[in-house]
């Protein structure tokens, strides 16, 4: 799906856009070499720099918020605003332009994206003395989820639930699709943190607490948007470098006290994966990493990035990260001094957003006084022209405007609905799912039943979640999901449950009520909770149901476990975690509920009974016994989700005798024992009997979702790496690199354990 703008219509390429040299005659031999698409790209880079003034370089490494081209202030959606352009690219020569949640050009349809994106591409080629195009950046971080009408796709927390990275990798690949048709070839996205704390607001955005699972899923997202090459799709970014999803007491941006031994067994694996999957970009972590704001830590920046990972690829910065070190950690007494911090530890582009010129003086000023080499900036701008050259941007700056709508809209509408069905979780069923065909009435209830927002989450259209007005996504909601699928003769009815006593009532009457629970949209800080509880109308409503009587299948659309009183426990017969499920939300509850969909979901996090138990992910060291048994008992283990059918596993063998550098080889049958066709997630943990350190209880080392049909009995291959074992030895200062212990390990799948040597 490659789209480019025809090169003689020159109503659309405007006067001073590139026109490759090769096309036009008689230019071909005085053409720069960083002009000739048949050169390698670092090649091509180093012409280019070579030719570059110093402001022209600082331009490379400043990106702008597309809110301050547009209207007449910070936050106005107006049209372009031709002296900002001016300034931009004119004064500046900015290299490089972001919509920031909520930043959507206006119409915000895949049309009028295309054109924003073209207008601002031909605004910057008629001033860029080179001819360098802009590359344009968007939070793409669950479909292309800033442009109204493009298909949502679940939260990574729900996708990180299907357990399944080939899934994940497919709608990587068709947000990609959806971005370059609108001219968007720079995806801040995924996310490679892990979520170790539900309180945190941004939880829902990482693939859960597993680092294998998390590695999976962030190796799989790259794969996606990148495509075999650049050229073909769109760069992945993955952040937030290193150790933001530690937030202390789940408040974001807080300084996060990690070990080195829990920052390099648990934290940088993801990272890791991202970048040996070619990752093009990382994002740098806002906050800070025992008591050193990141964005100032060339240790991380430069030592841990660049010296022992080896990655080549640009290091953006957060939104306004480096005036954040003057004014909110205070490590810098004036931003320049800021700029000079961040720029030295390895920091290649600002994501300013608004204050272009202010970054620009204070680098330009910074090199000039030789506090900032200018092979610093030389090697950073390197990076971002080798991109640009990667994307293909040189040839093909623009898109076709006219095709963006047709490429963007409902488009993979059916990945969309496998994707969410594939997440849904059910933790609980008193034999009252799936529904019986023969059911008379369903009542349905409850804030989350009918809501677009609540079942798409934030960073949907707007920073905060779908805001009011016209701008809106496509969107199956459970109440529409439910009319869909409801057998013949059955009656649906719909409260919105404000009145209890009405509930109440109409419960008593029904065969059968579906409760919607919802937490409503956040993103970022504004979603931080110190409770994480079902809000306290939502559990009333729950017990109500309960107490009339009839069954009560409690749904709950959430980007986080939400702590449930146990009254609301004991009043739902079933209980089904649907994660923040996106467009088809509505269509896959349904579907599990009916039993079209057998649901296979598992917890890619651990979820507590209360609010004091946290943190408390699966991998944790056993706790010492204590008075209360629960205290260190989850109420949901990571991994678990149940059935309508029965998995049965045989005996599990595996090379029994290894080196640290190989791959084992489980083996395990799995048999379905029950009455209906369905996935099961395999899930291999390692343990150790003894070790010279204190280690997790157990260790995901494996996983591999398969189906099978009733009867059907398979035996499944699992490679583990070795690798995956490794542990950072050492005292309580341990920092040394991570290596394999040799001994014994058990391995453990479906209730049964095999042994494992590693010389
Ligand atoms: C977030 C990033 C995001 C950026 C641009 C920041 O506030 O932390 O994840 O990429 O904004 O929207
Ligand atoms: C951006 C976020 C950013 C926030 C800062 C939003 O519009 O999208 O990424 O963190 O503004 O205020």
């Amino acid at each position: 799906m490659r789209t480019r703008i025809p090169l003689m219509a020159g109503a659309v390429l405007a006067a001073g856009a590139v026109v490759p040299a090769a096309l036009v005659p008689g230019l071909a031999q005085s053409r720069p070499p960083y002009l000739d698409p048949s050169l390698p790209a670092q090649a091509r880079a180093a012409d280019l720099l070579s030719r570059m003034t110093l402001e022209e370089k600082v331009g490379q490494m400043t990106q702008v918020n597309a809110t301050r081209l547009m209207g007449s202030g910070e936050w106005d959606r107006g049209p372009i605003n031709e002296r900002w352009l001016e300034t931009a690219f004119g004064e500046f020569a900015v290299g490089s332009v972001l919509s920031g949640g909520g930043a959507a050009p206006v119409p915000n349809t895949p049309e009028g994206w295309a054109s924003f994106t073209n207008a601002l591409q031909r605004a910057n080629l008629e001033r860029s003395r080179l001819k360098i195009p802009l590359v344009y950046g968007t939070d793409a971080v669950h479909g292309h989820n800033n442009v109204a009408g493009a298909t949502i796709f679940p939260h990574n927390l729900g996708l990180a639930a299907s357990f399944d990275p080939r899934l994940a990798e497919a709608l990587a690949a068709s947000t990609a699709r959806a971005m370059r048709a609108t001219g968007v070839r720079w995806n801040f996205a995924p996310v490679a943190d892990l979520g170790r704390d539900p309180r945190w607001g941004r939880f829902y955005e990482t693939f859960g607490e597993d680092p294998l699972l998390a590695s999976s899923l962030v190796a799989a997202s790259v794969r996606g948007l990148q495509g075999p090459s650049l050229s073909r799709g769109v760069a992945a970014t993955v952040k937030h470098f290193l150790g933001y999803g530690q937030a202390p007491g789940g408040t974001d941006r807080a300084d996060a006290l990690i070990p080195a031994r829990a920052l390099r067994e648990l934290h940088l694996p993801p990272f890791a994966a991202g970048l040996a999957a070619g990752a093009a970009t990382i994002m740098a972590n806002s906050g800070s990493v025992n008591g050193m704001p990141v964005h100032a830590s060339r240790a991380l920046l430069t030592g841990l990035l660049r010296d022992e990972l080896g990655f080549r690829g640009v290091t953006v910065s957060d939104w306004e990260d480096i005036l954040k070190l003057q004014t909110q950690h205070r490590v810098a007494a004036s931003f320049p001094d800021a700029v000079e911090r961040a720029i030295n530890a390895g920091v290649d582009v600002y994501m300013v957003p608004n204050d272009v010129g202010g970054f620009s003086r204070a680098l330009v000023a910074l090199v000039r006084a030789g506090r900032v080499p200018l092979a610093r900036v030389d090697e950073a701008v390197g990076r971002v022209l080798r991109l640009k050259f990667e994307l293909g941007l040189f040839e093909s700056p623009f898109v076709d405007a006219s095709r963006a709508d047709a490429l963007v809209l409902n488009a993979d509408r059916d990945f969309a609905r496998r994707a969410a069905a594939r997440s849904m979780t059910l933790l609980k069923n008193a034999g009252v799912l799936p529904v019986p065909r023969s059911v008379r009435s369903v009542l349905l209830t409850g804030p989350g039943a009918d809501s677009v927002r609540d079942q798409m989450g934030g960073w949907t259209i707007g920073w905060q979640g779908v805001p009011d007005g016209p701008e809106r996504p496509p969107a199956t909601t459970v109440l529409a999901g439910l009319r869909a699928a409801l057998p013949a003769g059955a009656r649906l009815r719909y409260l919105p449950g404000t009145d209890l006593d009405a509930v109440r009532a109409a419960a008593r009457a029904a065969d059968l009520t579906v409760v919607v629970a919802s937490e409503g949209p956040y993103a970022e800080g504004q979603g931080d909770s110190r409770t994480i509880a079902l809000a306290a109308d939502q559990q009333r409503l729950i017990q109500a149901v309960g107490a009339a009587g009839n069954r009560t299948v409690v749904v709950l659309l959430a980007g986080r476990p939400l702590v449930l009183d146990d009254a609301t426990l004991e009043a739902s017969d079933a209980l089904l975690m649907a994660y923040l499920p996106g467009t088809a939300g509505g269509t896959a509850v349904a579907d599990v509920l009916f039993g079209a969909i057998n649901p296979a979901g598992r917890l890619p996090f651990s979820w507590p009974r209360s609010v004091g138990q946290l943190p408390i992910p699966y991998d944790r060291p056993p706790a010492p016994p204590g008075p209360d048994p629960q205290r260190d008992r989850p109420l949901f283990e990571f991994g678990f989700g149940l059935s309508y059918s029965r998995f049965e596993y045989g005996t599990p063998t595996v090379t029994p005798e290894l080196a640290p550098d190989d791959a084992a080889t489980l083996e395990v049958p799995v048999r379905n024992a029950g009455p209906a066709a369905g996935d099961e997630v395999v899930l291999v943990f390692a343990s150790r009997d003894t070790s010279r350190l204190l280690r997790p209880a157990r260790q995901l080392v494996a996983f591999e979702r398969l189906t099978l049909r009733p009867g059907e009995s398979r035996t499944v291959r699992l490679p583990v790496p070795i690798a995956r074992l490794a542990v950072v030895p050492g005292d309580v200062l341990g920092d040394a690199s991570a290596a394999v212990e040799p001994g014994e390990y058990t391995l453990s799948v479906g209730g049964r354990t095999a042994r494992l040597v590693v010389r």
